[in-house]
């Protein structure tokens, strides 16, 4: 995982976050430790190294892996114009009309491949920034064959604040989001007031934000966030969000909440994970 971003302006931060990026593009991948994360070819195939077991994994381009002719770079207009970046991802699916739910951080997909076969009549974007990690869920998904999952290797709240439009979204998961411990890093959490922010003007009258973490300390930081969010006097020129208890999907196992793979390897039966739903009224 990432240790720390080295910051851009919003179109050299997209554009390093496009998917299928040339070597060149994924500066924003750097991190201040030089790290630069594994990325799948021109072909969209990808040599799996530790996570593939060796084998080569493929993200089936244009059908599982957004190709960069549906998700193109942010054109210059958008310093003039912050809107001029704007598409809809959910053309991106074979029956766009369908209910569509985004997973922010999908790691190894254990949590998309199942929410997507229990709702086939659902489409699911999975967004992941991690090369190895979008290359392994995407090679995932195309061998289960699952035509309601597309996956996208961007920067979630990239995506969301310069791509995704107004009232698109019914549901955004995020499971386990990195909590960034030191202080200084706080920066680099997902959930951020700008975050919450974004996440309110793309989901449907009626959508929601579930999000589980098993981190005391980012838990502390989400509560504070999630008050001043369900405040309507806080939350200015909008509705606020209404917050709700986290009901755990009928298809997880007993004492699992969302079984992703982090869950499964991390909590276990010691560790009773935190969790909230925030509604779009
Ligand atoms: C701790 S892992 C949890 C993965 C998965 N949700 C699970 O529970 O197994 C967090 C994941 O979120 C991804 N991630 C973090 N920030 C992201 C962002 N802004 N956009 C997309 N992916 C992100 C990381 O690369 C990593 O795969």
């Amino acid at each position: 995982m990432l240790n720390d971003r080295v910051f851009m302006s919003p179109l050299q931060c997209e554009r390093g976050t496009n998917n299928f990026a040339t070597f060149a593009q994924v500066g924003f991948f750097m991190t201040q430790e030089g790290h630069i994360p594994h990325l799948p070819g021109k072909s969209g195939r990808f040599s799996g190294g530790k996570l593939g077991h060796g084998r080569e994994l493929d993200v089936a381009k244009g059908k599982v892996g957004v190709s960069t002719e549906e998700y193109p770079a942010l054109p210059d207009e958008v310093m003039t114009n912050p809107l001029a970046g704007r598409l809809d991802p959910r053309r991106w699916f074979a029956d766009p009309e369908r209910r569509f739910e985004i997973e922010i951080g999908c790691g190894k997909g254990t949590f998309m491949l199942n929410v997507a076969k229990e709702n086939p009549e659902t489409n699911f974007l999975g967004i992941e920034w991690e090369g190895a990690f979008f290359a392994y869920t995407a090679d995932r998904v195309r061998r289960a064959a699952l035509d309601n999952v597309r996956m996208l290797h961007a920067d979630a709240v990239e995506f969301l604040k310069w791509r995704c439009p107004d009232a698109i979204v019914n549901t955004i998961h995020l499971y386990y989001s990195d909590p960034w411990p030191k202080t200084k890093h706080h920066k680099n959490r997902v959930v951020q007031d700008k975050f919450l922010e974004q996440a309110w003007r793309v989901l449907v009258p009626g959508g929601e934000l579930r999000i589980v973490t098993d981190h005391d300390d980012y838990w502390a930081w989400m509560q504070t966030h999630f008050a001043r969010w369900t405040d309507a006097k806080h939350a200015a020129g909008h509705l606020a969000f209404t917050r709700e208890s986290f009901v755990a999907p009928e298809w997880v196992g007993e004492g699992e909440v969302v079984a992703t793979n982090y869950e499964k390897k991390m909590c276990g039966d010691t560790k009773q994970p935190h969790a909230a739903v925030l509604r779009k009224p």
